[in-house]
């Protein structure tokens, strides 16, 4: 999956003959799975049309301060454009406008929206070979890449002058390559790797019959596509679910007991920076499974159960630097048996679930989550989906790195 999708981008466009190639561009940030979102100044329009790239970009393109509509004269928000979007790239960049980028002059709704962005600005600059070597020009590169914008080089190659040189726009597909490039180096989580449990487990008392719950694997399962999208590398040990994972950075290790999902976080648990527990582990299984169907008889039965082995703890013992969250489904008593939690299993932070929170639990979209830190600090959370809870799960992980 590229690390473009689900972004929201925000394209400028200016007059140069390479616009016409910013309708491969937009159709390739769709194609990524990116919102996107175009401004063009006056002079871009001579090249490609606002139709084109609206239908393409599936948004009304942007290109003056107001609209006016009859009587009706709207204003263009271009903060609201500004921090809309994740990223913004000016494609093609010309002489001009990069020149106005880098001075402030704010003649136009391009200029007002990257004036107003909060998120990273690229440029892909596009002119002729000696304009582009012209000290005026270099010198707008320059104050441009100091205010931190990132510079996408213009590629050699034959030119609208029909001379030969360096000044062509980035190919759509090198701009995308770039873009994808720059975004992955920089996620927060790159080159760490985490270990995550999801589920429930299964405890087979004869060939067809076993003890579950009800957990759908579903926090799990959030929290292993936030942490990929991070840039994490997550290794998934789930038990029985019908989630499926949408991101090759993940890798899944299907489990069906507490046995086997022991078994396969003490296999990966000494290579991973990061372990979260957020499985629905059976604490008891019966101590015999019967090899056969165990046949109706008396009115009255019962199985034996012994404890399984507590995953959490197992780890929580032998860790070394892995930074280790847990989960605590609690129904009485929350804080208190969370900080026991904490302690008992060597814990860096607990997530804390209370079924006495409406909208927390199994089967649900949502959840109520409190945090609680190893210095027992307690932060309680709002009611939010489990993907929102899953992005504040990483939040933590995410601090835990700064710091160290
Ligand atoms: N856990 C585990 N292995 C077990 C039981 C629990 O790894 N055999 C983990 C869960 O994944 C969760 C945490 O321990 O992250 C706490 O689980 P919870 O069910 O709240 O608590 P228990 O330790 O099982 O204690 P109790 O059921 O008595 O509350």
């Amino acid at each position: 999956m590229s690390v473009l999708n689900g972004k929201k981008i925000l394209l400028g466009v200016s007059g140069g003959i390479a616009a016409y190639k910013t309708a491969s561009l937009v159709r390739l940030f769709i194609k990524a799975g990116a919102h996107v979102q175009v401004i063009m100044t006056p002079a871009s329009k001579d090249f490609v049309t606002p139709l084109t790239l609206s239908t393409l970009s599936k948004n009304p393109v942007h290109s003056n301060f107001f609209s006016q509509d009859d009587e009706d004269a709207v204003w263009t928000n271009h903060v609201e454009l500004g921090l809309w979007a994740d990223l913004m790239i000016i494609a093609p960049a010309t002489a001009n406008t990069l020149s106005k980028m880098a001075t402030g002059n704010c003649d136009n709704l391009l200029i007002a929206c990257y004036l107003s962005a909060k998120c990273p600005v690229y440029f892909a600059p596009a002119m002729d070979l000696d304009m582009y070597k012209h000290p005026s020009t270099l010198s707008s590169f320059a104050a441009l890449k100091q205010f931190g914008n990132i510079m996408i080089p213009a590629e050699n190659g034959e030119l609208a002058s029909g001379l030969s040189g360096e000044g062509r726009m980035a190919e759509p597909e090198n701009i995308v390559a770039f873009l994808e490039a720059d975004l992955d180096s920089k996620l927060p989580l790159k080159g760490k790797k985490i270990l995550i449990t999801a589920g429930p487990t299964y405890e087979a008392i004869d060939p067809v019959r076993f003890i579950g719950n009800h957990s759908s694997g579903k926090m799990g399962f959030d929290i292993a596509h936030e942490a990929a999208s991070l840039g994490a590398q997550v290794i998934l040990v789930s038990g029985p679910t019908h989630y499926k994972v949408k991101n090759s950075l993940i890798t899944v290790v299907d489990v069906i007991s507490a046995q086997d999902m022991y078994d396969a976080c003490h296999l990966y648990f000494n290579d991973v920076d990061v372990a979260i527990a957020a499985a629905a582990v059976a604490d008891y299984r019966p101590k015999v499974v019967a090899l056969q169907k165990i046949k109706k008889a008396a009115d009255n039965f019962s199985i034996e159960l012994e404890k399984t082995k507590d995953i959490l703890a197992s780890l929580g013992a032998i860790k070394k630097d892995q930074f280790l969250i847990g989960f605590a489904l609690e129904t009485e008593n929350e804080i208190e048996n969370a900080k026991l939690k904490i302690q008992k299993k060597n814990l860096d932070l607990i997530v804390l679930n209370s079924l006495q929170d409406e909208g927390a639990g199994f089967k649900k979209e949502t959840n109520k989550v409190t945090f609680i830190d190893h210095n027992f600090e307690i932060e309680p959370m709002e009611l939010k989906s489990k993907e929102s809870v899953a992005v504040d799960i990483l939040n933590k992980v995410i601090l835990h790195f700064s710091k160290s």
